[in-house]
């Protein structure tokens, strides 16, 4: 009786296997975005929003190969574990690329009255202080990305360094201002001048989606 009842979990078990949903991202359009990003011109974007819509189809692409060689049982494989190493690059390159592109397009600077803005001014000393500091991270050698991250045990701020995609995170945090500093998010446009790049992008950052972030990060 044991022995049967035992096949027969195997069996459902095989069957849920092969009806798990296969993740299904879409690429977000930011084509709004165009000739609204002063100092960003809208080749570098348009070539931009491509690389990111590849992520999209990679993370699908990694998702849907983990699913067949989990319903196969090869687990323990090598192109398991190589496949599962890259899909938090792939994953992270394509979420941290949607809030790249929505934390742009300027509507407002950050409001002195604003909640973030005094926690700013809190942990940073100033305003000021604290884009110098954004600003001298988005300057690390190396190519990643910039963060202001509020952390969630204090909820203090922090502007980090992320290596590549995936390295460096804060874990549980909430990324509020994300910052993209590979070499294509710029070089086409402003050559090694990535500090010149990192002036554009703060004047076109949309702080109402930065501070409404922060807002439901609380
Ligand atoms: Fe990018």
């Amino acid at each position: 009786m044991e022995k049967y009842r035992f096949k027969l979990l195997m069996l459902l078990f095989i069957c849920i296997s092969n009806f798990i949903i296969t993740a299904d991202f879409q690429p977000k359009n930011y084509s709004y975005l165009l000739g609204k990003t002063p100092g960003l011109d809208k080749s570098l974007l348009q070539m931009h929003f491509t690389l990111y819509e590849g992520y999209v189809k990679n993370t699908n692409a990694l998702s849907l190969e983990i699913e067949k060689l989990e319903s196969q049982g090869k687990t323990r494989s090598i192109e398991y574990g190589a496949l599962k190493r890259r899909f938090g690059w792939e994953y992270d390159g394509m979420v941290l690329h949607e809030l790249y592109f929505s934390n742009l397009g300027y509507t407002t600077r950050l409001s002195s009255r604003d909640r973030l803005y005094t926690e700013i001014v809190r942990d940073f000393g100033s305003f000021d202080a604290w884009l110098s500091d954004f600003k001298a991270t988005g300057m690390i050698r190396g190519i990643g990305w910039v963060i202001l991250y509020r952390d969630p045990i204090q909820g203090r701020l922090y502007n980090v360094w992320i290596n590549e995609h995936q390295s460096n995170h804060l874990a549980g945090g909430t990324p509020l201002l994300v910052m993209d500093v590979w070499e294509h998010a710029y070089l086409t446009e402003f050559g090694l001048n990535r500090l010149g790049y990192i002036d554009a992008f703060i004047n076109n950052v949309n702080w109402d989606v930065v501070s409404s972030r922060y807002a439901k990060s609380r």
